[in-house]
C-alpha cells in the first residue's frame, strides 16, 4: 500500500522501493518524521551503496572541489543529513570537520552511532533561520533531501546562509522529481534568481546515472558569491 513503510522480510528490491516510493507523498513534516521513525532502523538496508549512489555522488563532488590538504580542517554541514551516508563517504576521503542536521531524531540517533559528524542538529530546513550562524560553513552538501513531502526550495537559501563566501553548495537529487514534484519545478528557477541577485554561482549541473536503482541523478555545485 502506499505511504506504507514496509517493516517484513528480507532488504528485497521489491521493499527498497516500496519504502522509497511511500516516504514521498503531498505531506507536512509531522507526517514525514512519522514515516522516519517507522523506518529509520532498516533504512540503511533498503538503500544499501549498490542501490542508492546518491550520497556517494555527493561526496564524490565535495572531494572534486576540495583537496587532501585541506580535508582535515574544512567545514561541512550534511544538511538532511538522515543515518549520515555522506558523512561516512566523505571521512574515507579523510574528511574531519562534518556536522548534521535533520529533522528527524530517529535517523540522527542511527547516524550518531557510526562517529563520523561532530555536531549534530535536530531542526527543520527551508522554513526558518536554524541556530546555525551565517557563513558557518566552507561548504553544505545535501542528498536524498528534495523529495516529496521534505524539503522546500527555500532550503536553498538557508544552506546559502550558512556557508561562507567563496565556499560551495553541492545537492544531489533525483533528475525526474524536478518535473514529477510540482514545487520543485521552481528549484532551478529559484536558483537562478539567486544568481541573478549576485548571491551565487553555478559552477556545475552534472547527470549521474544510478542513483536510485536506474534512476537519474543531478549533481548542482553552486559557489557562494
Ligand atoms: C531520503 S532521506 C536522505 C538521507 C540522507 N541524506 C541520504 O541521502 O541517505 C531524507 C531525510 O530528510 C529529512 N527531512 C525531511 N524533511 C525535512 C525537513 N523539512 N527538514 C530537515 N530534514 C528533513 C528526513 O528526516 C530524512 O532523514
Amino acid at each position: 500500500m502506499a505511504n506504507k513503510i514496509d517493516n517484513s522480510g528480507a532488504a528485497s528490491e521489491e521493499r527498497s522501493k516500496h519504502n522509497s516510493a511511500a516516504a514521498c507523498g503531498p505531506w507536512d513534516v509531522s507526517k514525514c518524521m512519522e514515516i522516519y521513525e517507522k523506518w529509520s532502523h532498516q533504512y540503511d538496508e533498503d538503500f544499501s551503496e549498490e542501490r542508492y549512489r546518491a550520497p556517494f555522488y555527493a561526496a564524490e563532488a565535495v572531494a572534486k572541489l576540495l583537496p587532501s590538504d585541506r580535508r582535515n580542517h574544512v567545514r561541512i554541514l550534511d544538511v538532511a543529513a538522515g543515518t549520515g551516508k555522506i558523512g561516512k563517504h566523505l571521512a574515507d576521503m579523510g574528511f574531519t570537520e562534518i556536522d548534521a542536521l535533520d529533522a528527524s531524531s530517529d535517523m540522527l540517533k542511527v547516524l550518531s552511532s557510526k562517529g563520523h559528524y561532530k555536531n549534530i542538529y535536530q531542526d527543520t530546513v527551508g522554513d526558518h533561520e536554524t541556530v546555525i550562524a551565517e557563513n558557518t560553513y566552507d561548504l553544505t552538501t545535501m542528498s536524498g533531501g528534495f523529495v516529496e513531502g521534505h524539503l522546500p526550495i527555500t532550503a536553498l537559501d538557508e544552506m546559502l546562509r550558512v556557508t561562507k563566501k567563496g565556499g560551495y553548495v553541492v545537492i544531489c537529487m533525483r533528475e525526474e522529481f524536478l518535473q514529477s514534484v510540482p514545487d520543485y519545478r521552481r528549484l532551478e528557477p529559484h536558483a537562478e534568481s539567486l544568481e541573478a541577485e549576485g548571491r551565487w554561482k553555478l559552477i556545475s549541473r552534472e547527470q549521474r546515472s544510478n542513483h536510485f536503482f536506474d534512476q537519474s541523478g543531478l549533481v548542482f555545485t553552486w559557489q557562494k558569491l
